[in-house]
């Protein structure tokens, strides 16, 4: 497959190894080593570079993105942010105001400042969630950052041009998906590649063949109808935030703590649902919303209770050459809803324990209750238990304490490096708890003690 981008202005094509990052490609072909690696995996941010596409500017992590998923996009790296001597007023002020040591994390800030700055974002704490820096401290950064945004964007970057896509092998439909997988049911699907790229920078996998999703134009967006958000798999995550935000904050807030912006921009629903993991932030509230799953196998299309997808650890409703084709939340299931994100940063981090409370109340009884977890069990799942001692109860304290036992039977949670499992029962109960207490206008949300820490700070 021959890809074709921009790279700090110039036009270059490449035929190489499909799982080829950016990274290794900026840093071992291009002698681009401005752009670091740290991690490798996503985490630390060292390696951002901006990627700009029909839909805009936003920064990415090269070291998971594979060199496919650029065709026809435009890169800058560090090294395309100055012109001559003249340095991006983001560059500028970093060095005015003693924002780099080590240097090390540097580029990796820069460039998502200079990305932030040219999208007009403010928000410098959450842009920096995904860049890590351990010797300079975040205040001399973040007052860097808030000088330069006054400044105009450099005029080589208001608009980069893309260039024209060259002929590639990769589906641009659905349709020519469908048809391909067809032909090549082994073939590893490729979206965001914020799961799949780990499996190759870390786990040292050869993926033998590979369908790079990125092309499918039909597979990304978001369809609203009376009744429901109709959400392309290849929506990316960090759409959702503003999506649900008029509709249930806790489920918006949850997505603005998913990951970093970098990994936002570019993992995708989709992909967080079929990657199957206990862990994964989508499922347990999505299930408690009652959403459901559409999936595609050649013509076949069949629709299907998200919550039914899960069968066990590591193992999906998923036929071969099938794949994932949207995910239907229905507007309904938003109303009542609350998810918690229990892990142990605040931002930037898997979760321990991720919960959803779905509880209609009626005159004072409870009417229905769908609640699901991750981080308690093989797979996202249900607590079926609890929700049977809760429905046709009183909405009361005392209802709550009786149905907690309920956890117990509903979960068999382990205990593994992000917490005991003794701690994951206590804190799922906790949540129900907190679900009530909110219910009640007893206790603050977790977003308001964050805006007080803030203010505190
Ligand atoms: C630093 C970092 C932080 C993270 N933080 C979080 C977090 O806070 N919360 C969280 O939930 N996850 C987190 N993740 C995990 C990951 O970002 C998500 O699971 C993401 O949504 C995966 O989407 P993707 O598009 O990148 O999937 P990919 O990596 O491209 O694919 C994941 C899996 O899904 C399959 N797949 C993709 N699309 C389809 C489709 N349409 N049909 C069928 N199969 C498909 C792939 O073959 C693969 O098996 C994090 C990852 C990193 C690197
Ligand atoms: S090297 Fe750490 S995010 Fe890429
Ligand atoms: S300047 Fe960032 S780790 Fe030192």
């Amino acid at each position: 497959m021959e890809i074709t981008f921009r790279l700090n202005g110039d036009l270059v094509t490449v035929r190489d190894t499909p799982t080829r990052t950016l990274l290794d490609y900026l840093r071992e072909n291009r002698g681009l080593t401005g752009t670091k690696e740290g991690c490798n995996e996503g985490d630390c941010g060292a390696c951002t570079v901006m990627v700009e596409d029909e839909s805009g500017k936003k920064p990415l992590n090269a070291c998971i993105l594979f060199l496919p998923q650029l065709h026809g996009k435009s890169v800058t790296t560090v090294e395309g942010l100055s012109k001559g001597d003249t340095l991006h007023p983001v560059q500028s002020a970093m060095i005015e105001e003693h924002g780099s040591q080590c240097g090390f994390c540097t580029p990796g800030i820069v460039m998502s400042l200079a990305t932030a700055h040219a999208r007009g974002e403010t928000d410098h704490e959450d842009i920096l969630a995904g860049n890590l820096c351990r010797c300079t401290g975040y205040a001399p950064i973040l007052r860097a950052a808030k000088k330069a945004e006054a400044a105009p964007i450099p005029e080589e970057l208001e608009h980069i041009p893309f260039p024209a896509p060259a002929i590639v092998e990769r589906p641009e439909s659905s349709d020519e998906l469908a048809g391909l997988y067809a032909l090549r049911p082994d073939a590893t699907l490729i979206a965001g590649a914020t799961d799949v790229g780990l499996w190759v920078t870390k786990q040292m996998r050869d993926l033998d063949e590979v369908i790079f999703l990125n092309g499918v134009e039909d597979l990304k967006g978001i369809t609203e109808t009376e009744e429901a958000f109709e959400i392309g798999a290849m929506t990316p995550i960090a759409d959702l935030i503003a999506l649900f935000k008029p509709h249930c904050a806790s489920l918006s807030e949850m997505y603005r703590r998913f990951a970093s912006t970098q990994v936002r921009a570019a993992a995708t629903l989709g992909g967080n649902i079929a990657n199957g993991s206990p862990i994964g932030d989508s499922p347990p509230p999505l299930i408690a919303a009652g959403a459901s799953l559409t999936l595609r196998k050649g013509e076949d299309h069949r629709t299907i209770a998200l919550e039914d997808f899960f069968i066990a650890y590591g193992k999906q409703d998923r036929g071969t050459s099938e794949f994932v084709e949207r995910i239907t939340v229905p507007k309904s299931g938003l109303k009542d809803l609350k998810v918690y994100k229990l892990s142990k940063r605040f931002d930037q981090d898997i979760s321990a324990v991720c919960g959803a409370f779905n509880i209609t109340v009626t005159d004072g009884k409870i009417a229905a209750a769908r609640i699901a977890f991750g981080g308690m069990a093989g797979t996202p799942a249900r607590a079926k238990e609890v929700e049977a001692a809760l429905i046709g109860q009183p909405w009361t304290m005392d209802t709550i304490e009786a149905a907690l036992p309920a956890f117990a039977t509903a979960y068999t949670p382990m205990s593994d490096m992000r917490a005991s499992a003794a701690y994951r029962l206590t804190s799922a109960q906790n949540m129900l708890k907190r679900y009530f207490a909110e219910s009640q206008g007893l206790t603050t949300s977790v977003l308001s003690v964050t805006e007080t820490a803030k203010e505190g700070a």
